[in-house]
């Protein structure tokens, strides 16, 4: 194995290692060719009978405001429900995330784009590979992210309120929308987090 080859292997181990969740950023504008790379990455993941199943939507402009106010309103009546002492706030500050980072990407599932391996097969395996698939892509554009000097954050609150997502975005009945990720330069640079060690959580069967 050449000498170049285990460095390449190497940076790509320190890269996985390395990635925090970041949810500060710094208020500079993402040059569009290293959001194309982020997407490419996230178009790049494994999907069911390579189905690609997804649909990614890079949210800005109005349309950023939009679903700031939407995943505000669909939180507050939540927290409301909930009796939360603090909701006002807690929502304000979810909008507030929302509106100020930097890039925003909203991926979603589009169920047209499914297969059911066999004619009697459940849809419902296929629509969890294809929610499975979405997080390998999600997970690739957080790593492209942070190689390119990004960092971001994974946001599941569209899962909570899509009809009002697909709405706000006039997306499609068949677009599930997921994750959110907000990305941006980090406001200032942290560890990784404490994790469980991988030898206490992995087992071999021999
Ligand atoms: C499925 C999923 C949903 C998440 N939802 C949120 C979220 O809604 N808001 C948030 O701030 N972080 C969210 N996160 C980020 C986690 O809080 C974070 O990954 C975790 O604390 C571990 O930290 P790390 O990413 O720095 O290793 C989510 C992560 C995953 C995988």
């Amino acid at each position: 194995m050449s000498q170049a080859y285990l460095s390449v292997e190497e940076d790509c181990l320190e890269l996985i290692y390395t990635r925090r969740s970041v949810r500060r950023f710094e208020l500079r504008t993402i040059p569009e060719e290293l959001v194309d790379k982020i997407l490419e990455a996230g178009a790049r993941a494994p999907s069911p009978h390579n189905t690609q199943p997804w649909s990614f939507v890079v949210v800005s402009g109005t349309s950023k405001r939009k679903l700031g106010d939407s995943l505000r309103d669909s939180y507050l009546e939540e927290l409301r429900k909930n009796g939360d002492p603090d909701a006002e706030v807690k929502a304000r500050r979810a909008w507030k995330r929302t509106v100020n980072a930097p890039l925003l990407i909203l991926l979603s599932l589009d169920r047209r784009l499914l297969k059911p391996r066999s004619p009697g097969r459940k849809m419902f395996e296929e629509w969890i590979m294809g929610i499975q698939s979405l997080a390998a892509a999600a997970e690739n554009m957080l790593l492209a992210a942070h190689f390119l000097g990004l960092a971001g954050c994974w946001r599941a609150a569209p899962l909570f309120c899509q009809d009002r997502v697909r709405k706000v975005l006039r997306l499609d009945e068949d677009i599930e929308p997921q994750i959110l990720l907000e990305i941006g330069y980090p406001e200032s640079s942290q560890l990784p987090r404490r994790k469980k060690r991988w030898d206490e959580l992995s087992l071999w069967k021999r």
